[in-house]
């Protein structure tokens, strides 16, 4: 059975947050839209570019619930990792998210 990792203090992640952590030498990416928490792979489906390890500011990178790709612009929901527009077709690998004990935490399989 995977083991949950941390990803941060429920405390200092906030609403419209997006935090990259690795996990297993996968990046993942978790967010935080409206109180509830989502990961998933921080890789775009289309050609392999990172989503927040862009470097890019989060903000730049969320419009709402979709992570947008900086690279070629593909659009992904953040709440389902489904692919949503060209040039992605493929839905990225979303994981499961939970609190527990003040901490907000990651299991990647
Ligand atoms: S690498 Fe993401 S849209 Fe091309």
């Amino acid at each position: 059975m995977s083991e949950w990792i941390d990803v941060a203090p429920e405390s200092e992640f906030g609403e419209g947050q997006a935090r990259l952590v690795l996990v297993n030498g996968m990046d993942v990416a978790v967010f935080n839209l409206d109180g509830d928490y989502y990961a998933i792979e921080d890789r775009c489906t289309h050609d392999g570019s990172p989503l927040l390890g862009s470097d890019l500011p989060a903000e730049e990178l969320i419009d709402a619930d979709q992570v947008i790709c900086p690279r070629h612009g593909a659009r992904f929901c953040i709440r389902t990792g489904a692919a949503l527009t060209p040039p992605a077709y493929e839905d990225i690998p979303i994981f499961p998210v939970r609190v527990n004990q003040g901490n907000v935490q990651v299991q990647v399989a």
